[in-house]
């Protein structure tokens, strides 16, 4: 049994955030190089990620930045192979990569409802076939999901095809973890509710940044915390997942929501 001070104590591990550049993405890679984990931050925005990364070795940690767009196939291959080459492992592979561009059906077409797909769930699938054939020799790894509660419920119109991939990558989830349990792999989510990042307040969509302001202010009053959450917020729940504190789960979502599923 661990003691208490081990038991979030992430030292000579390695973990992948994908966008973990910015927003919730950087609050998680902040907690797990906090915590000891060497983070390879691969985004696709390469000036920012390459940013964050040195932000977190200039506090002493360990951190390296990497060019992926994550609905690449070959990019996510030169991802893993990244890792162990600069890590010597992979063992917590955090899928935070994703769009909520809002697009009513109405405007929707065929090329946006594939994207959002492409980019939020069959990425999914690609990085953890490629992650888990390394944390299978390894005998053992953690792979963390970011869904959000619009994998249970929608939040607002205009994101059907966001809501169809988190849906997806719920279920996706749950699947993989009943695969990959026997080879001592857990497969876990974090579903956020409304989190303050840059994509949450840029315009989306068809929606123009005031617009988008507006569908967030009515957003905020239904929480029942009655303010957005931080993009830490979700770091600390992914860093539960990382850690040994959630050694007995596997195929479960946590929802970190500030209540805002209640109403
Ligand atoms: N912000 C919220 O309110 C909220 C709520 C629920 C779920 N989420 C989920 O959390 C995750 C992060 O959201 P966020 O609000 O921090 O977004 P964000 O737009 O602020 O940051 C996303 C990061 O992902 C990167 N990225 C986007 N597409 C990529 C690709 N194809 N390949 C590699 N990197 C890519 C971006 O460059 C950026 O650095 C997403 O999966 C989102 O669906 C967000």
């Amino acid at each position: 049994m661990l003691a208490h001070k081990d038991l979030l104590n992430l030292t000579g591990k390695t973990a992948i955030v994908t966008g973990g550049a910015k927003g919730i993405g950087y609050g998680i890679s902040y907690r797990l190089a906090e915590a000891g984990a060497n983070v390879l931050i691969a985004d696709m925005d390469e000036a920012t990620a390459q940013k964050s990364a040195e932000e977190l070795v200039a506090k002493g940690w360990s951190a390296k930045s990497l060019k992926v767009d994550v609905s690449l196939e070959a990019d996510i291959k030169n991802m893993i192979s990244t890792a162990v080459s600069s890590f010597g492992s992979i063992d917590i592979l955090v899928n935070n990569a994703g769009i909520y561009p809002n697009q009513p059906i109405a405007v929707m077409e065929t090329a946006d409802f594939e994207k959002v797909l492409h980019v939020n769930l069959l990425s999914v699938f690609m990085t953890t076939k490629h992650a888990s054939e390394i944390m299978k020799k390894k005998g053992g790894g953690k792979i963390i999901n970011v869904t959000s509660i619009d994998a249970l419920h929608p939040s607002m119109v205009g994101l059907a095809h966001y809501d169809s991939s988190k849906h997806g990558l719920w279920g996706f989830t749950k699947n993989a973890a009943l695969e990959l349990s026997k080879d001592n792999i857990t497969v876990n989510a974090v579903a956020p509710g409304g989190i303050a990042t840059p994509g949450a307040s840029a315009g989306s969509g068809s929606l123009s940044a005031e617009q988008m302001k507006a569908a967030i202010a009515a957003f905020l009053a239904k929480i029942p915390m009655h303010r957005m959450g931080e993009s830490d917020e979700i770091g600390k729940v992914v860093l539960f997942l990382a850690s040994d504190m959630a050694s007995y789960m596997t195929g479960s979502q946590i929802v970190a929501d500030g209540g805002a599923l209640l109403s």
